[in-house]
């Protein structure tokens, strides 16, 4: 009897108590630590999703140059957006987007192209000037690109893969086979101007490139990608696979893949 009155006393002095004051150490409403998908800052969406590969003020890094008030002239808001959202085949950019396997929400990904154009386009800096379109409108003609490249590339790319220019050999095997066509369009059209590379409008020194002679170069840098990256003769025949019937094939066939890449396909004599 005594002992359960008590505690009755206790628990009523204690019921004002909890209820009136904020006791120290008591939580708020709300986590302590933002939830990741409730982070909609601009400025902390890009430094953790974006600064590693396109660089912390959106330059110097190793993928696009999105401080580039040209880039952001030649692109639209809706292709800004699904590339961030479904990434890029062909190339090392990822798709962010939780559909994707990604960990951004549809707002966290619009915060970014909201921000993104709020910080680096200047609105349309190309006006009145003809630039060749974001995305290719046709075909190129790779035969035709060659030249293209002998005109405006060269002088600091260098003119052949085995010969770099001051700027870094573009026609270097391991290069081409982690760009797709669309990687060298935007280069070419919006050029590197943190690294120094000018674009469509300066490369040659005479004149604009025009928007066939971009589309037939891009065609051409694509062709030079090696059947087989990363090995020694990226680019040599691929050997056919050796008939298990016929183990008397195989130095004939290593001898082979070895040889430089035939120019055209060999014939028996
Ligand atoms: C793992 C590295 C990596 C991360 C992280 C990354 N990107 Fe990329 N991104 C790339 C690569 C590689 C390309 C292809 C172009 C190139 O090679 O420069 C690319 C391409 C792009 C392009 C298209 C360029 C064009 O040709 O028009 C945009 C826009 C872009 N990224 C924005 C973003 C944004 C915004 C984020 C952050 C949400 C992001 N990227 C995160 C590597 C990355
Ligand atoms: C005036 C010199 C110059 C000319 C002309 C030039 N570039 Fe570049 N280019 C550069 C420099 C500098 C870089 C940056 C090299 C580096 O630091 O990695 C570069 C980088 C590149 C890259 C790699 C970009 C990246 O994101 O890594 C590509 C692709 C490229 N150039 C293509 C071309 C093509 C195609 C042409 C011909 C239309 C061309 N360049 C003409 C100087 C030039």
């Amino acid at each position: 009897m005594r002992i359960t009155s008590r505690i009755a006393m206790v628990v009523s002095f204690a019921i004002p108590l909890l209820a009136g004051c904020n006791l120290p150490g008591k939580p708020k409403d709300g986590p302590e630590v933002p939830r990741p998908e409730d982070i909609l800052s601009y400025k902390t969406l890009y430094a953790t999703n974006c600064a590693g590969c396109h660089g912390a003020n959106g330059q110097l890094g190793a993928a696009t140059n999105l401080a580039n008030p040209v880039y952001q002239a030649l692109i639209d808001d809706a292709t800004l957006r699904d590339l961030i959202a479904n990434g890029e085949d062909g190339t090392l950019m990822p798709g962010f987007s939780e559909k994707t396997g990604g960990t951004l929400t549809d707002a966290q990904i619009d915060a970014l192209v909201k921000g993104i154009r709020a910080e680096w386009s200047k609105g349309n800096v190309l006006a009145g000037q003809n630039a060749p379109p974001y995305k290719a409108t046709h075909a190129g003609d790779p035969a035709k690109g060659a030249g293209v490249y002998a005109a405006a590339c060269a002088r600091c790319h260098g003119e052949t893969a085995a010969k770099p220019g001051h700027a870094g050999a573009i026609l270097d095997g391991s290069f081409l086979a982690i760009v797709n066509a669309q990687t060298i369009r935007t280069t070419i059209l919006a050029g590197r101007p943190d690294l120094g590379m000018p674009d469509w409008r300066s490369a040659r020194k005479d004149r604009a490139l025009t928007d066939d002679e971009v589309t037939d170069l891009t065609a051409w840098l694509i062709s030079q990608k090696p059947a087989l990256p990363g090995q020694p003769y990226g680019n040599a025949a691929v050997p056919a696979p050796v008939p298990a019937a016929a183990p008397a094939a195989t130095p004939a066939l290593a001898a082979h893949a070895h040889a430089p890449a035939p120019a055209s396909a060999p014939t028996k004599p």
